[in-house]
Formats: C-alpha cells, structure tokens, sequence
C-alpha cells in the first residue's frame, strides 16, 4: 500500500520509527506492504514513487528540520500538491490541531478524499469542525476514513465501540481523556499539592504544554467527547454544544475530603445522546475510571454488556502509532487484502 504523510512531527516520525519496526510483521502477519511514497512538512516535501528510505528520512529530517532535505527534496508549502498529485492509495493526515478552522487538516483531507484516496488522521481539528460533511464526503467518494487516533491515543475507544461492541446500544460513554489534566489531579491528590504549583512542575517535566489552556480548560476533552458523539453516537454535535468546566478550581482540601469517603476527583468527559459534558467529578477509588499519572480510560454504558471499560495510553508518537498502524490494518482489510 502506498502512503502519504502529511505532517512528520512527533507521530510522523513515530509511525515511520513502527513502520520500519514492523515490516516483517506485517508482511508476514497482515499480507501487508506499506511503502511510504512522499513526507511533508510546513517547509517542504520529499517524494519517491517507489518507496522512501523511512531511515534514511528520518535521519536527514531529524537533522535538517524538515523532509524537504532528503535526496531530491522539494522546499515549499507542497501539501495540495503531493496530496492531489502523488499515486498513492492511504492519506496520513497529522498536522497540528486547530480546533477553530480545523485547518490545515480540513482541506488535506477533504482534497484526499476528492483524490480518491483513503484517510487515516489523528487530527480532532477537521473531526470537530467538520465530522457529518467529512463522513458522507467519504462515502460519496467511495473512500476508507479512519481516525482512530485522534481520541485516546493508543487507547482503542473508537475500534472497541464500533467492531467488537457492534452488537450493543451505547447509552452513554464516559472518559478520563486527557493526559495533562489527569496527571495534574493525580499529583495534585497524592501530594495534596495545589494547582498552579503542579501545573509549573508538569510543564517543567514537559506533561503540559507551555499554553496549557485547552487542556486545563477541559476543551480538549470536549473535542474528543464531540468526536465520540458524532461517530459513536449518530449525533450532529458541535463543540459548542459541549458543556465545559475545567480543573483550574479544583482545590487539594476537596481531593482529600473526596478521598476520605472513597472517592478521587477526575476530569470526565460524558456524552450521552441529549447531553455532552465536561468537568471535575467524583469516581470511586477503584473504578476503572480512577487511573493515575497520564492514562486515559473510557467506560461505556451499554444495553446488553453493561458496561465495558478500557484504559492505556493516551499520547506519545509510539503509543498512538498502534491506532494508526491499527487503521491502516482495518482498511487493508477492508479492501479485501
Ligand atoms: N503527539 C501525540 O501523542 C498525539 C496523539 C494523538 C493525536 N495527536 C494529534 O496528531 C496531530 C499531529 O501531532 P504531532 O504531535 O505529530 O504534531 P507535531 O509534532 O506538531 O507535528 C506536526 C507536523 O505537521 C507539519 N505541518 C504543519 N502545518 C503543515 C502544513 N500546512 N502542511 C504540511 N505539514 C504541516 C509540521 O511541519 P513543521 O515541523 O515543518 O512545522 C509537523 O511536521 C496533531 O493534530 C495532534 O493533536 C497527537
């Protein structure tokens, strides 16, 4: 299969790192050669129809800061063109997420779908600004759409609802979603340390980022619940349906008092179908929900099976290349391969 990456930042780097990890395996486990044949970045591109030297890439772009450095490299702004223009048959879509506009993902994916070209992304920008109208775009244009990654990292929330829980009526999804915040509270109730203080630490530690603003605000969580409703719910919701409150307030006393009677305090994201939510809440220690440091877990509340819960990792290049390595198996798959 021949793929174009679209963003070679942290995951496109970490799924070429898995690529060139697991070329046998997935030769020989799968039936599947996937064989990248353009990289591009903000500065430019690089192209080889019968195969980039993912090493050799990830080397030169390591050093040079952008793919355009490799042998026959192009500098540029070359998205459109490569997506439009290069024969291939899977789009990564992994630039940065603007949840405002949802670009530049929005278009990539849109002009790759139009291209005829299957999509895997972990951009929530394009999936909340835009996830009815990308959809059926895929539909119509006979094309695979996968974005697996884009909400619990390597957590398999999307997968687990719609193959193996097919079965069942989700009545409602509830989710530590993210890692920031979730590390921030663990902290917060182990050291009964106060806010400010352990969101310096996490940023010194590199767990935050340095404008933490939509982690903390709980916006990140409501894109990610946004997305779940709309996939995994058949709802037409927008983010600004979502009701938000973040865990700037939460204050240690509460997390000890909660502590006291058997509870901790998480930031959880609800989507049942009528009402989406976010904000602090008590879980019971031992609950699944109840996970420390930066894991991320989802419980689902379902008709036959009750409830299911599942927990792991929800960033990191490595961790989120097994959802996107994960896409590309099903569309493979999909496809009759
Ligand atoms: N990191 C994670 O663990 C994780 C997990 C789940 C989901 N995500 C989501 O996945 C996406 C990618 O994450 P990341 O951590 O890899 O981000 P990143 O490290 O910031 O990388 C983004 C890449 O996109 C490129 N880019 C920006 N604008 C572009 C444009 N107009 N055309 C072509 N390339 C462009 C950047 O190029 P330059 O370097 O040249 O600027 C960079 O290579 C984000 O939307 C993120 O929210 C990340």
């Amino acid at each position: 299969m021949r793929l174009v990456l679209v963003g070679f930042g942290n995951l496109g780097r970490g799924l070429s790192r898995a690529l060139i990890q697991k070329a046998s395996f997935l030769r020989r486990s799968h039936g599947l050669i996937p064989r990248v044949v353009a990289a591009v970045d903000e500065f430019g591109a690089a192209v080889d129809e019968k195969g980039l030297n993912l090493t050799r890439l990830l080397k030169v772009a390591g050093k040079a800061g952008t793919v355009a450095a490799y042998k026959g490299g192009k500098r540029g702004k070359l998205a459109l063109r490569v997506i439009e223009g290069v024969e291939a048959d899977v789009v990564y879509e992994l630039t940065p997420t603007n949840i405002k506009t949802g670009e530049p993902g929005l278009t990539h994916i849109k002009r790759a779908m139009w291209a005829r070209k299957h999509v895997i992304t972990s951009n929530k920008g394009p999936l909340v600004v835009a996830f009815g109208e990308l959809d059926s775009l895929a539909r119509r244009c006979g094309v695979e759409f996968r974005y697996s990654a884009s909400v619990g990292g390597a957590v398999p929330v999307v997968g687990l609802a719609k193959e193996l829980l097919a079965g069942n009526e989700i009545r409602e999804i509830r989710g530590v979603l993210n890692g920031t915040t979730n590390y921030i509270l663990t902290r917060m109730s182990r050291e009964d340390a106060p806010f400010e203080v352990v969101l310096r630490e996490a940023q010194e530690l590199g767990v935050a980022e340095k404008d933490p603003t939509l982690d903390i605000e709980g916006i990140d969580t409501a894109c990610k619940i946004t997305i779940l409703a709309n996939s995994l719910l058949g709802m037409n919701a927008r983010l600004k349906d979502v009701k938000v409150a973040g865990i700037k307030r939460v204050r240690p006393e509460a997390i000890r008092l909660a502590r006291e009677a058997g509870q901790t305090i998480k930031l959880i994201g609800i989507a049942k179908r009528g009402s989406l939510e976010v904000g602090p809440k008590l879980v019971p220690l031992g609950h699944p929900l109840a996970v420390g440091g930066t894991l991320n877990a989802v419980t689902f509340e379902l008709d036959l099976a009750r409830e299911i819960s599942i927990t792991g990792f929800g960033a990191g290049p490595k961790e989120t290349s097994s959802s996107l390595l994960g896409d590309l198996i099903d569309i493979h798959r999909t496809l009759g391969g």
